[in-house]
C-alpha cells in the first residue's frame, strides 16, 4: 500500500498563475470540484512577475520531462495569456485564432494550450438563454477579451457581428483578421444600430469595479431603441450587475459569472480526469465570496 508521501506525489497538481493572482477565484471552483468529486488533487495560485513567467515556462517543462512530479497543468490568467500561448509547444485552433491561452495542460510531455473562454462564454448562454445563438450580435470592445467573444460569435453562426469600439482602428483591425461578418464602427454610432441587434455584448472594462475612472465615465446606452427581445450580456462579473447590464433593465440579462465558472470545465477534466458540472451551489459560493449575496 502507497504511504501518504508516495500518494502526495501521485497526485495531479494544478495551478493558475497571474501577477497578480491574489483576486483569481479559480482555486475556490477547481478546490469546490476536487471536493465534491472526492478528487485526490491539488490547485494552487502562484504568482509570477512578467520578468520571470519565461523561467516559470520553462521549469515547468524542464520539471515535466524529467519525469519529477511537477504540475500537470494549469490556468494562466492577466497579464500572461499571450506568452503562455507563444511558449506552448502543441495549441489547438482556438488559442491560435485568439493569439492567447488561458488553460495549460501537458500530453506525451507536451506542452498544450487552449484558451475556454469561448467555451465559457457559449455554455453561459446555453445555460441561462438556451436559444441565444443566430441573427445580429452587436459587440462593444475590441481589446483582448473581444477576441474570444468574435470567434464565438462566429462558431454559432451569428448572420452578422456589429464590433463597436472607441478606437475605431482596432475594431477595424479585428474585423479585417476575423472577416466576415463582423463589421466594425465607432462607440459612438451604437444608438443608431442597436435596434438590429438580437445579442448585445460588453465585453469592455466600462463599469468594472476595479477600473473606477472608467465606471464614472460610463456612457449612456440607448437600450430604449433595442429590440425588446434582445439579449444583452456583460463578460464582466464585478459587480455582478454592471451598470451594462443596469441600463437594460426591462430586456433579458445574463451576467458573466457563468463564463468564468463554465470557462473552468475543460481544465478540470483534463488534469483530474472528470468533467464537472456548474452546480448552483459553486455559484453561490463564488457570489458569497464577490460579496454579492
Ligand atoms: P481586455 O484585454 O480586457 O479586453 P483591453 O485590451 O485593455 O482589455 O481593452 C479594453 C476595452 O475596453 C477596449 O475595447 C477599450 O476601448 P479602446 O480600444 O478604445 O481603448 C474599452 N474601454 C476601456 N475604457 C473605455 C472607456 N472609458 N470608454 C470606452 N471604451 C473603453
Amino acid at each position: 500500500m502507497a504511504n501518504h508521501t508516495e500518494l502526495n506525489n501521485l497526485m495531479p497538481k494544478a495551478f493558475v498563475t497571474g501577477y497578480p493572482v491574489g483576486h483569481s477565484r479559480s482555486p475556490l471552483i477547481h478546490r469546490y470540484w476536487l471536493d465534491l468529486y472526492h478528487k485526490q488533487g491539488t490547485y494552487e495560485p502562484l504568482e509570477v512577475a512578467p520578468q520571470s513567467f519565461e523561467d516559470f515556462i520553462i521549469s515547468l517543462k524542464a520539471q515535466n520531462q524529467s519525469g519529477q512530479h511537477g504540475f500537470c497543468g494549469g490556468n494562466v490568467t492577466l497579464p500572461h495569456k499571450e506568452q503562455a500561448f507563444a511558449m506552448a509547444d502543441r495549441k489547438d485552433t482556438i488559442a491560435s485564432m485568439i493569439g492567447a491561452a488561458n488553460t495549460l495542460w501537458f500530453e506525451d510531455n507536451v506542452l498544450c494550450a487552449t484558451n475556454t473562454d469561448v467555451y465559457g462564454f457559449c455554455a453561459n448562454l446555453d445555460e441561462f438563454a438556451p436559444d441565444w445563438a443566430g441573427g445580429t450580435a452587436l459587440v462593444l470592445g475590441a481589446g483582448g477579451a473581444s477576441r474570444a467573444i468574435l470567434y464565438a460569435l462566429k462558431m454559432r453562426g451569428f448572420e452578422r457581428i456589429i464590433l463597436l469600439n472607441r478606437t475605431i482602428e482596432r475594431a477595424d483591425e479585428l474585423a479585417l483578421y476575423f472577416g466576415a461578418p463582423v463589421e466594425a464602427y465607432g462607440l459612438d454610432i451604437m444608438g443608431s444600430l442597436i435596434h438590429q441587434a438580437d445579442l448585445i455584448v460588453n465585453t469592455t472594462s466600462l463599469g468594472m469595479e476595479s477600473h473606477t475612472s472608467d465606471k464614472d465615465m460610463m456612457p449612456l446606452f440607448d437600450f430604449d431603441k433595442a429590440k425588446p427581445s434582445a439579449l444583452v450580456t456583460d463578460i464582466v462579473y464585478t459587480p455582478l450587475i454592471t451598470p451594462f447590464l443596469r441600463q437594460a433593465h426591462g430586456l433579458k440579462t445574463v451576467d458573466g459569472l457563468g463564463m468564468l465558472l463554465h470557462q473552468a470545465v475543460p481544465g478540470f477534466e483534463k488534469w483530474f480526469g472528470i468533467k464537472p458540472v456548474v452546480t448552483k451551489e459553486l455559484r453561490d459560493i463564488i457570489l458569497s465570496d464577490l460579496g454579492e449575496r
